[in-house]
């Protein structure tokens, strides 16, 4: 799977695709990550990105052409056909894991990482796809929600993940929070592992988990609780 992420800070990515399982990922060719800088694309001659609103308004807001030719340099270069493109905002639908799942499934996912006020609507209405929020918090840009967002789709990518770093049993899948997790000592600062865990058997430590989960989620989040209880 191809990510191709448009920013004005691409210097940000480099650290986390450097690092751990994005890092493996990437060595063991099962995902590719792209960066360009949207400035590179400008066609002014100071490489402007930025300008005032239009009927006043604070702040600046990011121009059509840089972006939509970074857009065109991508979809070209790659040959990709019905572009999924994404503009993280928190004007977006909130990300979910069945949202994070459908994403999954595509070759190709174009990214785009506003700044300043916002982007132009034209860009939006021209080749945004789907727009995003990764909650409801303002963040000063949309690097950290793209870095979120490729970090989410990516592990569900078959073979991105160890077995033993499964997703199985994890929180919102079954629409369930996870159970609690121990490892060794068996004892901290008075603290004991549930003695279920040390049994050996494995029947009643798939019930306590079970029961662990249901427990947590009926406390936490009602709403899942409810969804979980309808099936
Ligand atoms: N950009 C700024 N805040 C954001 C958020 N909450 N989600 C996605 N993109 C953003």
């Amino acid at each position: 799977m191809r990510f191709h992420i448009m920013t004005l800070f691409p210097e940000i990515f480099n650290s986390y695709f450097g690092e751990s399982i994005m890092k493996r990922a990437i060595e063991k060719g099962i995902i590719e990550v792209f960066v360009y800088n949207i400035r590179d694309f400008s066609t002014n001659k100071h490489k402007k990105v930025d300008d005032y609103p239009f009927g006043g308004g604070a702040g600046m807001l990011m121009t059509p052409q840089p972006i939509y030719d970074t857009y065109k340099h991508i979809v070209d270069t790659h040959n990709i056909e019905n572009p999924r493109v994404i503009y993280l905002t928190p004007k977006g639908k909130t990300l979910k894991q069945g949202i994070v799942k459908g994403f999954s499934k595509e070759e190709d996912i174009i990214l785009l990482c506003g700044h300043y006020e916002g982007i132009d609507q034209r860009i939006i209405d021209l080749i945004v796809t789907d727009e995003i929020s990764i909650g409801d918090y303002v963040l000063t840009g949309g690097e950290l929600p793209a870095l979120i967002l490729v970090d989410a789709i990516a592990r569900l990518i078959p073979g991105v993940l160890n077995q033993n770093e499964s997703f199985e049993d994890e929180s919102f899948e079954n629409d369930l929070l996870e159970y609690p997790h121990y490892t060794r000592p068996r004892e901290f600062m008075g603290l004991s592992v549930p003695d279920v865990l040390l049994s050996g058997n494995h029947q009643k430590i798939e019930a306590w988990r079970k029961e662990q989960s249901i427990e947590i989620t009926k406390k936490r989040r009602k709403d899942l609780y409810k969804k979980y209880c309808k099936k």
